[in-house]
């Protein structure tokens, strides 16, 4: 037997298995060995029970604030660093390892709540569902969908609004239309502002890893419309009894236009000036060419509700809109759809 020092034995290693020179984390609960050589003060609790994943803009943020309302629902500890949002398992932050995201949600003795955060750029990350389901094996998902080119137009609002350079330089229509040869910076945001919508594919992406009954989608115009309603359905979905009533909790503010939270009995607290902007309407063109460019992925989603296409019949897409109970196609996808030319 013969051993040589260990960067050399790790270098003859990868270079021997180099599909795993990207790390996965593993869940370190899931097997007794490697609960044995963690450290005392390291607990299987620091890790969160359901994700909010997003995509972005589709009211992730109202979502969020009405989660953390609720008494048995603790959201990740903030941070300096990373805001509101942990933003682990997709880019840089998953290199820094297992301890730097359970840092996010201390153990807190007697506290029967469960913890959540939400990183909406969760939703459409290539590596994201293989690394969550790596850690995070029996988490809930929680993901809200809005007509794609509304949410595309309300990310070009967003980052015009940031004052990005590129948004403010070219109209909407621009940006979704700019070829593969413009230059760079325009064609992240064209990407930025297309490809979250894509839905079905990263639903089923998902699906490819987690069982549909993990997976919980919310109409993001019912959230935007009703919330309570939506609140409840969540509490059912996580299994939380007793049922915290929203109707106590969020009522509907006429000057901000949405719902908000109530506080000291007839004041309302609603989110930032940032969520539920003012801005001109989409321009009609750029509405059916959106409309035609999510053709495909609006009509698998729309015919995995309907039961239509007998080749979707059993993906695990249909059979998660069948849980879910998306009988109904919601308004938005049938707009989508019927306005396309
Ligand atoms: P707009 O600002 O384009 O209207 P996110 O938090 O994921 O970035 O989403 C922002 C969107 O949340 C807003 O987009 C707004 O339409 C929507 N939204 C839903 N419910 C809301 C609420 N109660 N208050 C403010 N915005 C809300």
């Amino acid at each position: 037997l013969r051993t040589v020092p260990p960067l050399q034995l790790a270098e003859t290693y990868f270079k021997n298995y180099p599909e795993e020179v990207d790390p996965v984390w593993g869940n370190p609960c899931g097997d007794t060995r490697h609960k044995k050589i963690w450290s005392n003060n390291k607990s299987c609790d620091s890790l969160p029970s359901f994700l909010v994943i997003g995509p972005q803009k589709t009211g992730t943020t109202a979502l969020y604030t009405f989660l953390s309302l609720h008494p048995a629902i603790t959201s990740n500890i903030p941070s300096r660093e990373t805001f509101e949002e942990i933003q682990f398992f997709n880019g840089n932050n998953y290199y820094k390892g297992l301890d730097w995201y359970m840092s996010f949600f201390p153990v807190e003795s007697n506290s029967t709540s469960i913890y959540f955060e939400k990183s909406a750029t969760y939703f459409d990350g290539d590596l994201v569902p293989k690394r969550v389901h790596a850690l995070l094996p029996t988490a809930k998902l929680v993901t809200i969908l809005i007509s794609p080119a509304k949410r595309a137009y309300s990310w070009y609002q967003h980052t015009k609004a940031h004052g990005d350079l590129i948004a403010n330089n070219y109209s909407f229509h621009q940006v979704i239309t700019a070829s593969d040869t413009a230059p760079k910076p325009l064609r992240d945001l064209r990407n930025r502002c297309l490809n979250p919508g894509k839905y079905s594919q990263h639903l089923e992406r998902w699906l490819s890893y987690f069982p549909p009954q993990q997976l919980h989608i919310i109409n993001g115009d019912t959230l935007k419309s009703n919330p309570i309603e939506v609140m409840e359905e969540i509490q059912k979905f996580l299994k939380i009894a007793p049922s915290f009533n929203y109707t106590t909790h969020l009522r509907f503010d006429p000057n901000k236009g949405f719902f908000c939270q109530i506080i000291n009995g007839d004041k309302t607290k609603c989110l930032g000036k940032n969520k539920g902007r003012q801005y001109p309407p989409m321009e009609e063109r750029s509405l059916k060419l959106l409309q035609r460019y999510y053709l495909s992925h609006n009509t698998a989603l729309s015919e995995a509700t309907t039961k239509i296409l007998p080749k979707l019949h059993n993906t695990a897409l249909v059979k998660l809109l069948k849980r879910i109970g998306l009988r109904n196609i919601p308004e938005w996808l049938k707009d989508d759809l019927s306005d396309t030319p």
